[in-house]
């Protein structure tokens, strides 16, 4: 009896590292299972909350004011370029709206003060101060946007609206609603 003592201590001793292991494994799976269980959880919730913000694409306003007549003096104004894709043209007839859209294929041309014309960058089309296309592939000219007085006697443009010359058919430039008369 007294020889079989230190062998099944040995043995106690292994079984035990055993048993330690083993829970040790157990305890690893079952938090590596809750993990899996949160995660998904998380995943889900995150799902369910963008459910409740849809994907809104917020498009610039087709109509708008911009100003008074006599804030516009004779040529092009480039102020509303950047947030409406538009010139301001002011001449002998009047004011109108050039739409910023080159009638090629699209792109917006620039302002070029030094040679009094609108150049596009993509392919060269050029356009006179009247938008008035005469080099490059352009088509035709750019389109301009509708212009209205408002109450108050402000400009109210409608890019929705828009007034074209293409070849060979009439040309809507003089229009009511494409200019107005000053
Ligand atoms: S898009 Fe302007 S020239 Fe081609």
């Amino acid at each position: 009896m007294s020889e079989n003592t230190p062998e099944t201590t040995t043995e106690e001793t292994v079984s035990e590292d055993l048993k330690a292991r083993k829970e040790k494994k157990l305890i690893r799976r079952r938090n590596f299972a809750w993990a899996c269980i949160w995660s998904f959880l998380g995943v889900n919730c995150l799902m369910a909350l963008r459910f409740f913000f849809p994907r809104i694409l917020f498009e610039p306003k087709t109509s708008f004011r911009i100003g008074y007549p006599s804030d516009f003096g004779f040529g092009v104004d480039t102020r509303f370029q950047q947030e409406h894709r538009i010139w301001v043209v002011r001449n002998t007839q009047g004011i109108f709206v050039i739409f910023a859209k080159c009638t090629h294929l699209g792109c917006t041309p620039d302002w070029v003060e030094s040679e009094n014309k609108f150049k596009c960058p993509c392919h060269g089309s050029g356009y006179d101060t009247e938008g008035i296309n005469f080099e490059g592939p352009a088509p035709r000219p750019m389109d301009r946007a509708g212009v209205q007085l408002d109450a108050e006697g402000q400009i109210v443009v409608d890019t929705s609206t828009l007034f074209q010359c293409p070849p060979g058919a009439p040309c809507r430039f003089g229009e009511d609603g494409s200019i107005i008369k000053i």
